[in-house]
């Protein structure tokens, strides 16, 4: 028997068999479609590496089947740059030097462009630490992400005031 999702993926719309219902989504993405900068760390929900945007929500993709998302749009870090144009949470890590080995970092990016799409990361160093506490690091770059995180939003709140 074969479960049928339709998914928009980086854009692009797609409509995948898949022949097991608890096929999850992260293993959707690299598997499947070789998307692979999403990455398994912990494959059960503690460490963020895994985080993808969901209708611009940030999930952990190894915590969510993929028929569950039927007619979702799903963004990885593969779809956030604009061409060659990166997008400003990814400048903004490499300006801050915000990563070491660079394994968490897909997910810590997505994570950050999350938190600034809800607005909860304010100007504030210590919400910005809280709303990303579910993106584990083990070469401590925190320091960085943080700065980063902080950067990129105000200058993603800039853009959009100048265009209001
Ligand atoms: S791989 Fe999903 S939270 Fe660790
Ligand atoms: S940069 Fe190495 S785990 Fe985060």
């Amino acid at each position: 028997m074969n479960w049928t999702v339709r998914l928009t993926i980086n854009g692009e719309p797609r409509t995948l068999a898949l022949d097991d219902p608890r096929v999850t989504l992260l293993d959707l993405l690299r598997e499947r479609l070789h998307l692979t900068g999403t990455k398994k760390g912990c494959d059960r929900g503690q460490c963020g590496a895994c985080t993808v945007l969901v209708d611009g929500r940030r999930i952990n993709s190894c915590l969510t089947l993929a028929v569950s998302l039927d007619g979702a749009a799903v963004t990885t870090i593969e779809g956030l740059a604009q061409g060659d144009q990166l997008h400003p949470v990814q400048e903004a890590f490499i300006a801050h030097d915000a990563l070491q080995c660079g394994f968490c970092t897909p997910g810590q990016i997505m994570s950050a462009v999350g938190l600034i799409n809800e607005g909860q990361a304010g100007a504030d160093p210590e919400r910005v630490r809280e709303g990303m506490s579910g993106n584990l690091c083990r070469c401590s770059a925190y320091v960085g992400i943080v700065e980063a995180v902080l950067d990129a939003q105000a200058t993603l709140t800039d853009k959009t005031e100048r265009a209001a």
